[in-house]
């Protein structure tokens, strides 16, 4: 099984990207890298994210790619054809989870109960996406899964922000955030990639435990 672990240590935030329009993706993957941010969640929200994937894992070899809102085994399969580098998904069925580990790549699959905790860890996964972070209990509830399942590390998604990512930071049982906040859709917009780099900036400075 691919090392799901590793992806978390790239960077204190994973930025959640949805790109429109495809000559946006090539620029914000440089935006990012230059503020120090080498990886993204490139979620499959809109029509053209396939394409826009493509773009940035043959152009831009300095960050890693992954594609993220993996909902299904037949966009788990276009996203690896497309050159994703690793799978997210917002929540878990045994069938998703199977497909998209039999595919060899990292996965990183999205839990909010102790149960589904528990169901990912029979599929021999330790590292696991905590979404959605805010509504479902934030760092408190993160903090109380850790005394009896101490060995599985999050990266809480879902409502983290700047403010609120160093309460997550500062827990032994998350090695990293994920957050839309890096690229607002009007800096894409408007071309402002200088915002988005000062935004990775800020956020690849965070500490971690
Ligand atoms: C995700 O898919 O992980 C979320 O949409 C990101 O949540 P956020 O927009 O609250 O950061």
């Amino acid at each position: 099984m691919a090392d799901t672990t590793s992806i978390l240590h790239v960077s204190p935030v994973i930025p959640v990207v949805t790109i429109d329009d495809p000559q946006h993706a090539v620029p914000v993957a440089r935006a990012l890298a230059d503020g120090g941010v080498r990886i993204i969640e490139l979620t499959l929200r809109t029509e053209s994210a396939l394409t826009s994937l493509k773009l940035i894992a043959d152009e831009v070899p300095d960050i890693s790619v992954g594609a993220g809102t993996i909902l299904t085994p037949g966009q788990a399969d276009a996203a690896v054809a497309a050159g994703a580098g690793f799978l997210v998904s917002p929540g878990v069925t045994p069938g998703l989870l199977a497909h998209m580990l039999a595919l060899g790549i990292p996965v990183l699959p999205g839990v909010a109960t102790v149960g589904e905790v528990m169901m990912v860890l029979e599929h021999g996964l330790n590292a696991m996406k905590f979404f959605p972070a805010g509504p479902a209990g934030g760092p408190k509830y993160l903090a109380a899964i850790g005394a009896p399942i101490p060995q599985v590390q999050f990266c809480p998604t879902g409502g983290v922000s700047l403010d609120s990512a160093p309460d997550y930071l500062a827990l032994p049982n998350v090695s990293c955030v994920g957050g839309s906040w890096l690229t607002p859709k009007a800096a894409m917009e408007n071309n402002d990639w200088e915002q988005i780099t000062k935004l990775a900036r800020e956020a690849a400075g965070l500490g971690r435990n």
